[in-house]
């Protein structure tokens, strides 16, 4: 697909707004990591089309259902931004699906996932852990009420929506049911190795958070 800058322009200044107010972890700041992160596997990778990468990190959000009031304000959002790029029917088309194949909390791991979706679904990935991974569980749990911790939740893998939404969640159970198994999730080699460094990192703040909870540190 070619893309021109002005395309990005346009992207860019049409969603902009939205996540400018966004406080759940999707917010603007998020949008231009995922698209730093994104161009750098991208370079990694020696994929050849660094815009086309570009504009599909800065779309990556946009139709997500859990930002929007109804799936049909989703849907007219999503239809807005596209219909701003003027594309053909047929890239049009294969933009919609690289955006649903990088969702992760819908877990759609399509099989035939195109090279610049699968860089964007890394990157997105890669910003859900690491130093900025930590940063943005802790947001979420403060957002929803979260503890911090708590010895006998500590180690549960996979909780309801429900359970969230009680005060059995916590953030660090979160790394558990979550952010811990990201890194096997990534496809690219330069995802993957990127995920491997952010990985042992999570995982040592998550050793020295409980040792120093015991009162062990
Ligand atoms: P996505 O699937 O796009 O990552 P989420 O809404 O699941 O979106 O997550 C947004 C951010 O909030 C992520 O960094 C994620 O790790 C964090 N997060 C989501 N749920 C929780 C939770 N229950 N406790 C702590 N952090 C959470
Ligand atoms: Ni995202």
């Amino acid at each position: 697909m070619n893309i021109h800058p002005e395309q990005i322009a346009a992207a860019e200044n049409c969603i902009r707004p939205f996540f400018e107010r966004d406080h759940s972890g999707h917010d603007w700041d998020h949008i231009q990591r995922v698209r730093r992160t994104a161009l750098f596997l991208c370079r990694q990778e020696g994929h050849p089309n660094e815009r086309a990468v570009e504009l599909l990190a800065l779309l990556h959000d946009v139709g997500d259902d859990k930002l929007y009031a109804s799936n049909e304000e989703a849907q007219k959002a999503l239809a807005s931004v596209l219909s701003s790029l003027k594309l053909n029917a047929s890239n049009e088309e294969s933009l919609r699906q690289d955006i649903h194949c990088i969702s992760f909390s819908g877990g759609h791991e399509s099989k035939q996932l195109s090279k610049e979706a699968a860089i964007v679904r890394d990157a997105d990935r890669l910003d859900a852990i690491g130093a900025i991974g930590i940063a943005r569980a802790f947001t979420y749990g403060g957002l929803i009420g979260s503890k911090f911790y708590h010895e006998d939740i500590s180690v549960r893998e996979c909780m309801t929506k429900e359970a969230y939404r009680t005060e059995e969640s916590t953030v660090i159970n979160h790394f558990y049911e979550k952010l811990l198994k990201l890194k096997d999730l990534m496809v690219t080699d330069s995802g993957k190795k990127a995920a491997q460094l952010r990985h042992d990192y999570m995982q040592e703040f998550v050793t020295q958070f409980i040792k120093e909870w015991k009162g062990q540190a």
